[in-house]
């Protein structure tokens, strides 16, 4: 998009050309449009500090049931995506949130680590005697399907639909959406409601002594302040468990070794420096974020440096944008696995900052980390191929090959 058409630019008419590369158009706002106002009233914020102001404001609020009565009607993608904790505010997100958090402790997740490191490993093995696959589904998007699958105690002949039932419910969360994936997504979300309505059932019938699914315990037996989840509660936000924890982390570990790919220099200096991986996968989150586009709604008015918006505005924040910007990050466009410190808002900030951010960083770490030392011929095989979405930023294939 040129100088002269970008304060034209419109969120609700992009393209694929945006969608496959929105950076040098994010660039352009940011620069001459930085609070840019849409046809419909909507402002697209590009500068990290006005990002950040809007994710630190708690009266910012995240419940979105007339933006999404409006897109999605009466059904059940409405009644998904305005139940689940990310899209409310509290009381009711304290009260989810208080109940989840007990199983993201460092210490759980520490637990965890053999877990993971297993799990890598035996994948590891199995990819060694393939030579050439698809990344994204013979590797990227196993392990946060494992992991979250564990949490929530979810059976394995059930792990497989994961990713088409997430895909069909967070693709519905895109600016444009068109109507045949409006209707994949109402029913992926009964389709997957009724198997973890069944699954909801059969743990509370035998609450004793199940290996896997502390999440799940946690979210039908506990209680916040003698608040307990409703059916709808528990089912809505279960879902909305499954697809966070695994969509974005599949894009975390596909977006960084796309990266590297991309950025030879890069990929052999991690290879020799293998201690870098921490930074790395941080550099990666900055530059590819899982998820590009938060949203607000301003409770009351908000001072931006240079303006107000008022109060009633619906706040689209471009964590692509704020994540490359020079005020805050030295050569923003450079890849640098060693770039530190890196205050990136991949996982946004605020009372709804990611609860899986941790864990990610793990799963990020081990994946990429022993993939890329095991595999030191690691080269693209192909074209790769980007999910096409707006909001979530990942590769639907990625070829490689390792011999
Ligand atoms: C690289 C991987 C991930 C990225 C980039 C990511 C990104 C984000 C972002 C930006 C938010 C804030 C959304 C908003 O308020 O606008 C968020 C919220 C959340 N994420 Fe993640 N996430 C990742 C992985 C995970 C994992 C692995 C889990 C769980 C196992 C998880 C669970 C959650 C939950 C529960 C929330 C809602 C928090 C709240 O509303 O209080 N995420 N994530």
């Amino acid at each position: 998009m040129t100088a002269t058409t970008i304060g034209d630019f419109d969120l609700a008419r992009i393209d694929r050309a945006f969608i496959d590369n929105p950076f040098p158009t994010l660039r352009a706002l940011r620069e001459k449009h930085p609070v840019h106002r849409m046809a419909d009233g909507s402002v697209l914020l590009t500068r990290h500090a006005d990002c950040q102001k809007v994710y630190q404001s708690r009266a910012m609020l995240s419940d979105k049931r007339a933006e999404f009565g409006r897109k999605f009607g009466a059904g059940p993608l409405f009644t998904h995506h305005s139940t689940s904790l990310v899209f409310n505010d509290p009381p009711y997100h304290t009260v989810v949130r208080k109940l989840l958090a007990g199983a993201f402790t460092p210490r759980k997740l520490a637990e965890m680590e053999p877990l993971i490191e297993g799990i890598v490993e035996r994948m590891l093995d199995e990819l060694e005697d393939m030579g050439r696959f698809d990344l994204i589904a013979a590797f990227a998007m196993v392990l946060p399907t494992e992991i979250i699958s564990f949490m929530l105690g979810i059976p394995e002949s059930y792990r497989r639909k994961l990713r088409g039932y997430s895909l069909a419910i967070l693709g519905a969360l895109d600016p444009v959406v068109p109507p045949e994936r409006l209707a994949a997504g109402h029913a992926a979300v009964t389709e997957f409601g009724a198997i973890l309505a069944d699954l909801i059932a059969h743990r509370r019938a035998h609450p004793e002594g199940a290996a896997q699914g502390e999440v799940l315990e946690n979210l039908i037996f506990g209680e916040v302040d003698g608040r307990h989840l409703t059916e709808e509660e528990l089912v809505q936000n279960c879902i909305f468990l499954l697809n966070a924890g695994h969509e974005t982390t599949t894009s975390l570990v596909g977006n960084t070794i796309a990266m590297l790919l991309a950025h030879p220099d890069q990929l052999r200096l991690l290879q020799r420096e293998p201690g870098l991986i921490a930074t790395a996968v941080e550099e990666s989150l900055r530059v590819e974020s899982p998820l590009q586009i938060g949203n607000r709604l301003a409770g009351e008015a908000l001072d931006l440096d240079d303006c107000v918006l008022p109060e009633g505005t619906y706040i689209h924040t471009s964590i692509a944008g704020a994540n490359r910007d020079p005020a805050v990050f030295e050569a923003p466009e450079t890849v640098d696995i060693t770039r530190r410190p890196n205050r990136h808002l991949a996982f946004a900030s605020g009372i709804h900052v990611c609860l899986g951010a941790t864990l990610a960083r793990i799963e990020g770490k081990l994946a990429v980390g022993r993939f890329v030392s095991r595999f030191p011929r690691l080269a693209a095989d192909g074209p790769a191929e980007l999910m096409g979405l707006a909001r979530f930023r990942g590769y639907a294939r990625l070829p490689v090959s390792i011999r």
